[in-house]
């Protein structure tokens, strides 16, 4: 496995436990029956009453089990073995009927020989992915024909931003990273938060950008055919100190008149 894989499957070892016990992924709302899909995936994914739907980098699975909930027949894939354990622990607490499958992405051909009605995968996915195109043909691969995947991501666009304090004491947008990818991927260093949570996560990892040119591509090169495109003014996070949380539970930059993209969403047939 490349040293760069091997490296973040250990730092999401050390964040499976941090995130487990956080507010934002609240896992005791979970135990109670809540469903942790956001509305804007259930409602472009559609029913997915009676259909098998394959999870890519599920984490520790409470996405998963969602679906599940709402009547999917749900797979989750992760690389952590931290949080396929822990997925698989509170699938059996719940009773629930969802299967978790530990392996990199890049291997799960040699570990599963299915073909899914869906291929799901949502939300700080393709950061940690070196190669699209072979990442289109793997989803190609477990789709049914006809079959249907769908991807809700970070916006290509809006990691090319740092935000900074002007005179007047007001956070500014600056464009402070590339937009497009380098082949090595980038180091981040261990010793900070992780998005969710406030222990320190020692471990580094290791990132890489992709435009949305290549993501285009990677599908249609994968022979899928692409239904939409879309773009959203919102996040699940707080990327910036300069964010406030509407009421709807998204993020925004109001004070940017919401005019850089966050998320995006594409939804493609085989
Ligand atoms: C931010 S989570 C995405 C899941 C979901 N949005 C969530 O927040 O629970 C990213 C996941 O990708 C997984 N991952 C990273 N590289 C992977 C790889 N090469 N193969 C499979 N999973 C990988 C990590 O272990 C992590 O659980």
């Amino acid at each position: 496995m490349d040293y760069r894989i091997k490296a973040n499957r250990r730092n999401w070892n050390e964040r499976t436990p941090v995130h487990a016990a956080s507010e934002f992924y609240d896992v005791e709302g979970f135990r109670n029956g809540r469903i942790t899909l956001s509305d804007i995936e259930r409602a472009e994914v559609g029913s997915v009453e009676d259909k098998t739907l394959l999870h890519l980098q599920c984490h520790f699975g409470m996405d998963t089990m969602s679906w599940g909930r709402l009547g999917a027949q749900a797979t989750g894939v992760d690389i952590s073995d931290a949080a396929i354990g822990l997925a698989r622990a509170l699938n059996d607490e719940l009773q629930l009927n969802t299967r978790f499958i530990c392996s990199n992405l890049y291997d799960l051909p040699d570990v599963l020989d299915e073909e899914f009605d869906i291929v799901y995968t949502a939300i700080g996915v393709l950061c940690w992915l070196p190669d699209l195109s072979e990442w289109a043909n793997i989803i190609a691969r477990f789709l049914k024909p006809n079959g249907v995947f769908y991807i809700l991501d970070d916006h290509p666009f809006f990691h090319v931003f740092e935000s900074e304090a002007n005179q007047a004491g007001t956070q500014e947008l600056r464009v402070r990273y590339p937009y497009f990818k380098t082949a090595e991927g980038e180091f981040y260093e261990g010793g900070h938060h992780s998005y969710a949570g406030s222990d320190i996560i020692e471990t580094g990892c290791y990132e890489w950008r992709h435009s949305v040119g290549e993501i285009l591509n990677a599908i249609l090169g994968a022979g899928l055919r692409i239904q939409f495109f879309h773009e959203f003014a919102c996040s699940g996070y707080k990327a910036f100190s300069c964010m406030e949380k509407d009421k709807d539970g998204w993020w925004r930059l109001t004070a940017h008149n919401d005019s850089v993209p966050q998320l995006f969403s594409l939804k493609a047939t085989k």
